[in-house]
């Protein structure tokens, strides 16, 4: 039997981050309430709905509410899943096949390099790099795409950098993808969270064979409703359909129902300025964190998503030291190690700015022997 890989960095989160007192972990930003987002009649109206099986797809009110986020897309387009994690994992089986050769640009969540090794690709990597803001080298990106190559995986705006793609990258690669008959998955969980508030556009503009898995949890805030989404051709939405009718059925009508409030066109834009916000204030009180540890942090700021990648000149391993700050001082951050990245680490930034503060004041503690 061959071994089957396991996703290390999910496991090492959910494990931990609810037995700390500061967990600076998560990527998104800090969740809004049920009271925050409806009214009482709103409520009232939740409060009586008959718990049914909801539509496979996806509720068609909701798939008209995404389907708007997406320019010259239609409810056909559209998939409903449970969470982001559950769109990639059945892209990821619809797609790659055993031999199947996949392009993986890292680092990135890492939820897809672990689904492709499971499902048997053979997998070539490209590295954003840190020269390059984060960006990629997209000579490399050329040389290294191929007519063999069936999919290449980027995610956009970046986990863990925050790096974001302009229109022209996003266009080459398209291009690149093209000239070799290639699909383009494209995780895009953090669009919207744009700090300067300036949305990045959805792959799905660039490219008919374009795969764009999405969701409620991070720009959006909503982790725990479990809403995800893919937007691709037609054609692909029925094949990456029959699979999910294995996997889960339809997602939650609860879900659904709320989902719809925030998609909608007159609460959408108010959530996602509200990540943007929280998002740009936190960043300026993490800068001057590591502006009181000079010389000991190396830092390309994030421009979207909840989250801060910064290299360490300390001399201790990543998940080390995440481990010691975790048991010494009950704070988790994400070691470099989960991405393969050993002198890095990730901090989120989207909780709330007294909750931030003082989980980094832990880690000054934990980190003062070293
Ligand atoms: C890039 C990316 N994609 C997908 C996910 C999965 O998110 P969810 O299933 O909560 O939507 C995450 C979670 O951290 C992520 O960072």
């Amino acid at each position: 039997m061959t071994m089957f890989v396991r996703f290390e960095m999910e496991r090492f989160q959910s494990i931990y981050e609810n037995e700390v007192d500061f967990n600076l972990s998560d990527s998104g930003n800090h969740p809004m309430s049920i009271k925050d987002l409806l009214d009482e009649s709103e409520i009232e109206k939740f409060l009586s709905m008959e718990i049914h099986y909801g539509y496979t797809q996806g509720d068609p009110r909701l798939l008209e509410v995404i389907k708007d986020w997406y320019p010259k897309t239609n409810e056909s387009n559209i998939l409903l899943t449970n969470g982001s994690a559950e769109a990639n994992f059945v892209m990821a089986w619809a797609l790659i096949k055993p031999g199947d050769e996949v392009v993986l640009a890292l680092p990135n969540y890492m939820q897809i390099p672990g689904l492709a090794k499971n499902f048997g690709a053979e997998i070539k990597t490209i590295n954003l790099r840190e020269e390059l803001d984060w960006h990629l080298d997209l000579d490399e990106l050329k040389n290294l795409v191929t007519p063999k190559t069936k999919l290449i995986s980027i995610c956009n705006p970046n986990n863990p950098t925050g790096s974001v793609m302009t229109d022209d990258e996003m266009s080459a690669i398209a291009d690149i993808a093209r000239s070799n008959d290639a699909y383009v998955h494209s995780d895009e969980v953090y669009r919207g969270s744009e700090l300067e508030g300036n949305e990045t556009k959805s792959f799905i503009e660039f490219y008919e064979k374009a795969i764009v898995s999405c969701g409620l949890s991070k720009s959006f805030a909503h982790p725990g409703l479990r809403i995800g989404w893919l937007v691709a051709n037609e054609e692909l939405i029925e094949e990456i359909w029959a699979h999910k009718d294995y996997s889960s059925i339809c997602a939650s009508v609860l879900s659904q129902e709320i989902a719809i409030k925030i998609m909608a066109k007159s609460s959408r834009g108010k959530v996602l300025s509200r990540s943007s916000k929280m998002l740009k204030e936190n960043l300026q009180l993490f800068q001057s964190w590591l502006d009181n540890h000079a010389g000991l942090f190396t830092f390309v700021p994030p421009r979207a998503g909840g989250m801060a990648f910064v290299g360490y000149k300390m001399d201790i391993n990543s998940m080390e030291l995440a481990h010691k700050l975790r048991t010494e001082q009950s704070v988790l951050i994400v070691p470099g190690d989960c991405y393969g990245m050993d002198g890095y680490l990730r901090f989120g930034i989207g909780s709330e700015a007294t909750y931030l503060s003082a989980g980094l004041d832990r880690v000054s503690e934990g980190i003062k022997s070293l």
